[in-house]
């Protein structure tokens, strides 16, 4: 009984408006979003953010106010062809029980067209799967050819209907952020005759990846210079600060705060999670699982468990020497990307060697950027020998 408590609220999944007693901080990023949502006619925007730092969620806690809200799920990405029609058929889905039998009309008539020109081809996986939701892959080769005129021109109509009675349209387009860069660009730049319309407001996620660059097109530091022109303006979602992951936690082990001997776990749990929701549950969960049948957790065993995952978590990556060296010198640092060099060069690193140690860092994860410079990931915090 105790043991299922424990993991019931453990489980991870964007959170959705009935949950707002489990939501924390994301204050700034909430009044952003619903600013642009309230004051610009139209245009695309991003929602920006590492996996797992939220950004379904945040979609999820925007209400409808004064504009109407549809949520796009864009599960079919294989090529443009397959994208229209998803986003066609979302909206479809969406308005088919609107309050306007204009709109309800077209959607239906949307709908119908839709799975004829499917059937048309059989084994086609977007077909098959809008029908039955099967996850199937789709072999691009033997894609058929659809009408892609006639899915832009009711595109189009669906978007007319529900402007003249909504006024303004908000499409919230999630699953982007698990794309490519350059995919999201060539699939925005597709749909950009129906997304940049008056009246017509879109909000997209983002992979973490087109942050720096849209920055950078913005300031003209580049030649790429494509992002700015299709995308407006980019709200970016911050790592949560460490007791906001902590107040995250206790709200969700809310009924069985007493199994744990100190709420101190619950800091270690946070510095581990580096600030991403996502992560905060998953070490959450292991470190449960682990000693779910004690009756409660010491602080000894969290530790210990927390030393466990760590090691697991190195042992996929091989390290060398070198390297292995540099983790543990790194370890608990703060700072600039010249401290860290320094605390390498300090320990007899060449300059060199302890750039591409910073590179590689990064990448994998064990530095993480913060707002003011860097981080040693707490995901190493508690590894002792190595
Ligand atoms: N602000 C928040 N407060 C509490 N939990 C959150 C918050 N943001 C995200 N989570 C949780 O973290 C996990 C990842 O969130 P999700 O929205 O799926 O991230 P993303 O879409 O960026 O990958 C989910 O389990 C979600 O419930
Ligand atoms: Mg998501």
């Amino acid at each position: 009984m105790k043991d299922e408590r424990l993991l019931k609220r453990l489980v991870d999944k964007p959170l959705n408006r009935n949950e707002t007693e489990l939501f924390v901080d994301r204050g700034e990023e909430l009044s952003a979003l619903e600013k642009i949502l309230k004051y610009y006619a139209f245009g695309i925007f991003g929602l920006c953010g590492r996996t797992g730092s939220g950004k379904t969620t945040l979609l999820n806690m925007l209400t409808e106010e004064t504009q109407k809200i549809v949520r796009i799920s864009i599960i079919y990405r294989d090529n443009s062809d397959a994208i229209l029609y998803n986003l066609l058929y979302s909206l479809a889905e969406h308005f088919l029980k609107d309050d306007s039998k204009e709109i309800q009309k077209i959607s239906q008539n949307v709908k119908e067209w839709l799975f004829e020109e499917v059937s048309i081809v059989r084994g086609f996986s977007l077909g098959l799967s809008m029908m039955a939701s099967a996850d199937l892959k789709s072999s691009k080769a033997r894609a058929p050819r659809f009408n892609v005129f006639k899915a832009h021109d009711y595109l189009q109509k669906m978007l007319d209907a529900a402007k003249k009675h909504y006024g303004k349209v908000s499409l919230l387009i999630d699953e982007l952020d698990k794309e490519k860069k350059e995919d999201v660009i060539k699939i925005l730049d597709s749909l950009k005759l129906e997304l940049q319309q008056e009246d017509v407001l879109t909000i997209v996620t983002l992979p973490q990846s087109i942050y720096k660059e849209y920055i950078h097109d913005r300031l003209r530091m580049n030649g790429f210079g494509n992002l700015e022109n299709i995308i407006k303006d980019v709200v970016f979602i911050r790592d949560l600060e460490n007791h906001h992951v902590k107040e995250m936690l206790i709200k969700r082990f809310s009924e069985s705060l007493d199994w744990f001997e100190d709420l101190s776990i619950l800091d270690m749990l946070a510095d581990f999670s580096d600030g991403n929701p996502r992560d905060a549950i998953w070490i959450a969960q292991k470190v449960v699982l682990e000693n779910i049948s004690k009756n409660q957790l010491t602080v000894k065993d969290a530790i210990q468990s927390i030393q466990k995952i760590s090691k697991e978590l190195i042992r996929t990556i091989s390290l060398t020497d070198l390297q292995t060296k540099a983790l543990k010198i790194l370890r608990g640092l703060t700072g600039s990307r010249e401290q860290f060099l320094i605390k390498l060069v300090e320990n007899s690193f060449a300059r060199t060697t302890a750039y591409s140690i910073f590179d590689k860092f990064l990448e994998i994860g064990f530095i993480v950027p913060k707002e003011s410079g860097f981080k040693f990931s707490g995901k190493l915090s508690f590894v002792e020998e190595l």
